[in-house]
């Protein structure tokens, strides 16, 4: 079978580049199903040399799903779907969403992708890290996985979109758009192992940023078992750090991996727009 694109693993924990596609382009359906193979397989591709406008970068992600609903972000004038990750030069604030986490867990029905495309990326720093946790899962040791694996996880955005969570002033927010509110104090239960919906692996889902304890364990101990989670999910051999280029798409699997942001561009301006996707 001939295929439509070239698909280059990083050689790190997961992640791929792929190319020889022109997604600003509709794709024929065979192509979107050898992108979604890929996706499966690697957790985050990134799409390099894409010139997108806020159209095509919508198309580009409903080839994957109905979009998902962002509740503590305001999107950018004129869209409904697309939400803004900006960061002026002169931001001192803290930089967005440096903890690891699943885009949106604290949901009933959190997003399966999200996607980001690249418009204004700083000369170094910035790069994203991702952690697969079917491979996390895989490695962990019989004794600790077993201290786990049964376990449910409490997800809240209390500490970060709640008003007084860390996004709660937005005069601390700088140039992201967020809309703290009253509903980040609802909670939502979800199996902390959880089986792919499509590909059946087990992994851990989301990450420190969100949850807030674990049904039925007392807090001390559910602190401790989310620290030691942390430190596990952010060995070396499961991560991918991906370095940002202008022009450039990622997208990524929201049940299989964890993310989180990097600084290290003080004085720079960065911006990317996001679609989630259910
Ligand atoms: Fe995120």
């Amino acid at each position: 079978m001939t295929t439509a694109i070239t698909v280059t693993p990083s050689g790190q924990g997961c992640g791929a580049e792929v190319t020889g596609v022109d997604i600003s382009k509709p794709l024929a359906p065979e192509v979107v199903k050898e992108i979604r193979d890929a996706w499966l397989e690697h957790h985050v591709l990134a799409f390099p040399n894409q010139k997108l406008d806020s159209d095509q970068f919508e198309a580009f992600a409903h080839n994957f799903g109905e979009f998902g609903e962002d509740p503590f972000f305001k999107p950018i004038p004129g869209r409904q779907h697309i939400a803004a990750v900006r960061r002026e030069a002169d931001d001192t604030n803290q930089i967005f969403a440096e903890h690891w986490h699943a885009d949106w867990s604290f949901m009933q029905e959190p997003p399966s992708a999200t996607f980001l495309y690249s418009l204004d990326i700083p000369p170094h720093g910035g790069d994203t890290l991702f952690s697969n946790q079917h491979l996390s899962f895989e490695k962990m040791p019989d004794d600790m996985k077993a201290k786990y694996e049964n376990l449910t996880a409490v997800h809240s955005a209390v500490l970060g979109y709640s008003p007084e969570g860390i996004y709660g002033d937005t005069e601390k927010n700088g140039a992201m758009d967020i809309v703290p509110s009253e509903k980040a104090y609802e909670r939502h239960n979800h199996p902390l192992v959880m089986r792919h919906p499509e590909t059946g692996e087990l992994g851990f889902f989301s990450g420190v940023s969100y949850f807030i304890g674990f049904d039925g364990v007392p807090d001390d101990e559910a602190s401790k078992l989310i620290f030691d989670l942390n430190d596990w999910q952010s060995k070396e051999e499961f991560m991918y750090r991906h370095k940002w280029e202008e022009d450039m798409l990622v997208m990524w699997d929201n049940r299989s991996v964890v993310h989180k942001a990097t600084g290290g561009y003080e004085g720079h301006r960065r911006e990317l727009h996001r679609i989630t996707i259910y």
